[in-house]
């Protein structure tokens, strides 16, 4: 038995959905514990793509699936991807948990119009009502699935008054009902079932440990924890219960919203890695930020996750680029530091200190899928190279390198 958090070590959309679907098949279950459908994971299999908001991604995989409490859920989305997730498999095994967060449609008036009166400072969020769902949970007027399963229109009475909102719930409370009816329990017992019979269960992070609300650049981070320790409050399992987390880390570096980037690139280098890697939002569309890894942020991030894993992925984007740079430490007002700063002010004008690395080739699918039948000593030089330079400065082993966006493109360390 063992169980695993998959944690993000940047800002997001680092491939968590690809590594969680590549090592599922060692798991029973695949546990989301935070975050909501601002989330967007990518699993392609047999040339398909396929984007999860709420449901693990595990469900190619027919794993038993669980939206743990710690989730805020939109019975909307929830609904198009379950029509969706149905005409994929037959078997869709899915529980939500009854004290999960609600997202109402007043959460996502709310956040549409917090980032209007924001103005220039606004987060760039995804608008899907994650930041007033947990705010509505912390003064306790949020509706729980519980509630919305027992309760009718006068879950919006508080919140309505509050926010002197007044939209149409009726059709939405019927939805949410329908929605929720079917796949409501208790997420945390159920998990310690599987756990008493010596199951083991993957835990899928949303987001990246530098969006987390405590020790991400706030304000410009999500409204949760998107760390691993996150996992047992999110999912209603004991602590102590986790075994080992891998953190999902890119060759690069990329964000969506606003906020400080130490190793931004605005230039063609930039473009050319947007558009060979498609960083362009799984949820949103919005062009993804560029740059070249940061280890000094990584280095925060593998510390506050215990991430004794990491997973490479996206080494293949980086291929036949002329200079590959890696930031290793920031100067502050002329002096070198490796630590990543808590101030915000002061990450805002750190210069990045880089070390160049060995050119990655350049090489085609084909190629890559023979590297990775072939296993790990048949990367090439350059890669394992790039591979131990990270190690060198970040205290964690690569355990799996991903090469490419299919399930296929991905080798482990044997
Ligand atoms: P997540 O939010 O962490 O699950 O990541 P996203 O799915 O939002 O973004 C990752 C994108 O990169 C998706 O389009 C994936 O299909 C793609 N991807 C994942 N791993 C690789 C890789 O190794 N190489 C390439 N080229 N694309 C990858
Ligand atoms: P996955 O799970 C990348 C970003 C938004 C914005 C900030 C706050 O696919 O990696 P929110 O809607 O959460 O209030 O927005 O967080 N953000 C993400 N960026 N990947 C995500 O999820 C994200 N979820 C939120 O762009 O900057
Ligand atoms: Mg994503």
């Amino acid at each position: 038995m063992t169980n695993t958090v998959i944690v993000g070590l940047q800002w997001g959309d680092e491939g968590k959905g690809k590594i969680v679907d590549y090592i599922c098949p060692n798991y029973d279950a695949v546990v989301r514990y935070q975050g909501g459908s601002n989330a967007g994971h990518t699993v392609n299999v047999g040339g398909i793509k396929y984007i999860f908001h709420l449901i693990p991604s595990g469900l190619l995989r027919m794993k038993k699936l669980f939206i743990g409490p710690g989730v805020v859920v939109d019975p909307i989305v929830l609904k198009e991807e379950v029509e969706k997730a149905k005409m994929m498999t037959q078997k869709l095994d899915l529980t939500v948990d009854l004290r999960a967060t609600v997202v109402t449609p007043l959460h996502r008036w709310l956040d549409g119009y917090l980032e209007e009166i924001r103005g220039s400072s606004a987060v760039g969020t995804t608008r899907r009502g994650i930041g007033p769902a947990y705010a509505e949970r912390a003064l306790r007027i949020a509706p729980t699935v519980s509630d919305v399963l027992m309760k009718g229109r006068e879950i919006f009475d508080i919140s309505s008054k509050l926010f002197k909102w007044e939209g149409e719930v009726d059709e939405w409370l019927k939805t949410a009902k329908e929605v929720f009816s079917s796949f409501a329990g208790d997420v945390g017992l159920k998990l310690q079932e599987i756990m008493d019979r010596g199951g083991s269960l993957l835990f899928e992070g949303a987001q990246g440990s530098l969006l987390d609300v405590i020790y991400g650049t706030y304000p410009y981070v999500t409204a949760v924890h998107t760390l691993a320790s996150y996992a047992c409050i999110g999912a209603g399992i004991p602590l102590g219960s986790i075994d080992e987390v891998i953190g999902v880390m890119k060759a690069y570096q990329t964000r969506v919203g606003k906020g400080p980037f130490p190793t931004e690139v605005e230039d063609e280098i930039g473009n050319v890695i947007r558009e060979r890697g498609g960083e362009y939002g799984a949820t949103t569309g919005r062009p993804r930020r560029v740059g070249w890894l940061d280890l000094v942020s990584v280095r925060y991030t593998t510390r506050l996750n215990n991430a004794r894993k990491i997973a490479l992925t996206k080494v293949d984007v980086l291929g036949g680029l002329r200079s590959v740079k890696i930031a290793v430490a920031y100067k502050i007002d002329g002096r070198e530091v490796e630590h990543f700063p808590a101030d915000i002010e002061l990450l805002s004008r750190v210069e990045p200190v880089y070390e160049e690395i060995e050119p990655l080739p350049k090489l085609d699918k084909g190629e890559w899928a023979r590297i990775c039948k072939s296993g790990w000593s048949s990367l090439p030089r350059e890669v394992k190279r790039f591979v131990e330079f990270i190690e060198g400065k970040v205290k964690a082993e690569i355990c799996i390198v991903s090469v490419g966006e299919e399930r296929g493109l991905t080798v482990e360390r044997s």
